[in-house]
């Protein structure tokens, strides 16, 4: 869409929305997420935050840009997740979890026989159906181990979806299409007025903790992680950026961690810190 063809349909809008309101929005989300909005997000990016003007009365953009840039907290982290993209599934790639349950807990049994403690790191965890999947496996694999310390730290810099993500309540449709045995032994559906509601069981919520982390700051984990899901997330991310995290995300692994990224994604002229496994699954070198 041309600059000049959006502006002249945008002004017929409830908002005057002009690029120049649009290449500041850019910036702000750019500098404070790493997110690139590209020129096919200008509509999605309006219709969000046009109802951002009308929760707080603004009459333009240009009001709502000055008060984000007044460093106004509680609006930028409701600014962060209008933007953000949250897209995600249960068992999204299924074969990650497969190579997870074939390859690297049978070889972390090994590994890690002495602490008997394996960390993993969702990062970008979104509503939480990721965690949960990783959780599922884990109890699942680790049924015929008692007494292993498996944990799951799941983060994701939206404030939104991480309180859905602790919630574990879910509409039925998300389970759609899972093995029902899988479906019977780990989510509860929901009678009277929460039927067509499903929540995880307890046990799965267990191993999970949700915490806000922001990608682009500090990371307050002081340990390192064994397997590390970053799935989806750095895709909204310029080169540079991507570069600087893929390192730090090789910094956090411990030697031959694991690493699992989107379908589309790559670490093709990113970080040479990784040996590919083939579909989409990484190794840290050393
Ligand atoms: C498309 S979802 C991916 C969810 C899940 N990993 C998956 O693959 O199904 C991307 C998530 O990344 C989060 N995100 C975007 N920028 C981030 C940042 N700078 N720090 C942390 N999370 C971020 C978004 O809020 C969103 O929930």
């Amino acid at each position: 869409m041309s600059g000049k063809s959006s502006n002249s349909e945008l002004e017929e809008r409830e908002f005057k929305f002009t690029d120049k309101d649009f290449d500041l929005l850019k910036r702000i989300v750019g500098e404070h997420t790493g997110i690139v909005l590209t020129e096919a997000k200008r509509n999605m990016v309006y219709g969000r935050l046009a109802r951002r003007l009308r929760v707080l009365k603004l009459s333009s953009f240009a009001d709502y840009i000055a008060l984000l840039e007044g460093d106004n907290d509680e609006e930028l982290v409701n600014f962060i997740n209008s933007v953000t993209t949250n897209l995600t599934a249960f068992f999204r790639e299924n074969h990650h979890f497969e190579h997870l349950k074939n390859h690297v807990f049978p070889t972390l049994l090994e590994k890690n026989q002495v602490s008997r403690r394996i960390r993993i790191w969702s990062a970008g965890c979104s509503t939480g159906e990721e965690p949960y999947s990783l959780s599922i496996t884990v109890n699942d694999f680790f049924a015929d181990y008692p007494g292993w310390d498996v944990k799951i730290l799941a983060t994701d810099i939206d404030t939104n979806v991480l309180e859905k993500a602790a919630s574990g309540i879910y509409t039925e449709e998300r389970i759609e299409g899972l093995d029902p045995a899988l479906i019977k032994q780990w989510f509860v559906k929901g009678k009277g007025e929460k039927s067509g509601m499903v929540k995880v069981r307890s046990e799965l919520q267990k191993l999970v903790s949700f915490k806000q982390l922001n990608l682009l700051q500090e990371w307050p984990m002081k340990g390192q992680f064994d397997v590390l899901f970053c799935r989806n997330v750095v895709i909204y991310f310029d080169k540079p950026t991507k570069i600087k995290l893929f390192d730090r995300y090789a910094d956090t692994l411990v030697s031959k961690g694991n690493m699992f990224i989107g379908h589309s994604e790559t670490l093709f002229q990113i970080s040479d810190r990784f040996s590919s496994l083939g579909g989409t699954i990484y190794q840290k070198k050393t």
